[in-house]
């Protein structure tokens, strides 16, 4: 049984992420043996399927029937998740992961070149998947989402040393590398429930706020988590000067002494600077406001989907919501 949303059991969702793996191992398998062998890597290591899970519970919560859901939130549920798996297979070569999903990444195992080959190959089965679906709308709707989440990648790459980066400029990178997809996993398990334009809007609505929030919280846990429980590489955005929500606080509200000591130890390459940095942050005020802000996205989503007719899968998403802020992987 699915627990993603930690004491919430997901029951009734449960048959329909059985057959998204069913397809997508169907979709990549491949009659060459090392390209199979790197499929079932990525397979073998399962994460939380939070993009899926959002396919099908606004699937549900958006239908008029009690009809089951149909092959089409399937599909898409399988296209979300392999346009997930491949940002993440290359988001451990721009971050020089080790670890991801409690296993060794793809980097780590086969190479830079291996990885972003097998990325590109995860997307491109995405695509193809999603052209199978009659109406062109999905496949028009999964582009124009991963324009947006490269965009994300590039605006943070860009901004890797950029100790003045802002607030602004941060959360439109969390909107777009994140927050995105999940938005369009809401929208489109909507949309294939021939949902109305306003309940398509707000649980569009509610996926970008748990969207954002989740980012803030996945930050969090980058310099304040344990690497066991979270099971991967914690660390990378303090080695690779990606400044986030805590940090961008702790910069702009910090003693002037600690701002230049934090700025020295992301510039830093002595092993000991990553320990360092977090030790300075943990005990700050600046972990405290990015929970907050993250709450206050909470709060947002909950609200977006209050005009919902009450149900027992509107209540599970509103669970999954706060969930997001108590969550330790
Ligand atoms: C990790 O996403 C990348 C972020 C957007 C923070 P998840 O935490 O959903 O990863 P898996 O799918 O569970 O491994
Ligand atoms: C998530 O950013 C980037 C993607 C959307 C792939 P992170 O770099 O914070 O993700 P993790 O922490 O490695 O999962
Ligand atoms: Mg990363
Ligand atoms: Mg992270």
């Amino acid at each position: 049984m699915v627990t993603i949303a930690g004491p919430i059991t997901l029951q009734a969702i449960e048959p329909y992420l059985a057959q998204v793996n069913d397809l997508f191992a169907r979709e990549l398998a491949s009659d060459l043996d090392h390209v199979q062998k790197l499929s079932n890597h990525v397979e073998r290591f399962r994460g939380k399927m939070l993009r899926p899970v959002l396919v099908f519970l606004s699937g549900l919560a958006a239908r008029n029937s009690s009809e089951p859901l149909g092959q089409t939130h399937v599909t898409i549920a399988t296209v979300v998740e392999m346009v997930h798996v491949a940002t993440l297979v290359h988001d451990d070569v721009l971050d020089n992961a080790e670890i991801r999903r409690r296993g060794a990444t793809i980097n780590h195992l086969h190479g830079n070149e291996a990885a972003v080959l097998l990325g590109d190959l995860l997307i491109s089965h995405a695509y193809h998947l999603c052209s199978s679906l009659d109406s062109q709308m999905a496949s028009r709707a999964i582009g124009r989402t991963t324009n947006i989440v490269c965009e994300g990648e590039l605006t943070q790459n860009f901004n890797r040393g950029n100790w003045a980066l802002t607030e602004k400029t941060y959360f439109d990178i969390i909107y777009r590398k994140t927050a995105s997809l999940i938005e369009t996993s809401c929208r489109l398990g909507a949309w294939a429930s021939d949902a109305d334009a306003a309940t398509i809007e707000a649980l569009g609505n509610y996926g970008r706020d748990v969207g954002m929030a989740f980012q803030i919280v996945d930050d969090l846990l980058d310099i304040a988590g344990q690497q066991k429980a979270v099971g991967k590489s914690l660390g990378t955005d303090i080695e690779k000067g990606k400044l986030t929500l805590p940090m961008i606080h702790f910069l702009a509200t910090a003693a002037p002494t600690h701002q230049q000591l934090l700025i020295s130890l992301l510039e830093s390459d002595a092993p000991d600077r990553i320990d360092n940095a977090r030790q300075l942050l943990i005990p700050s005020p600046s972990m405290r406001y990015a929970r907050n802000r993250a709450q206050q996205l909470v709060d947002q989503a909950i609200a977006a989907i209050e005009d919902l007719p009450e149900s027992e899968i509107r209540q599970i998403l509103m669970e999954m919501a706060r969930f997001v802020t108590a969550r330790e992987s």
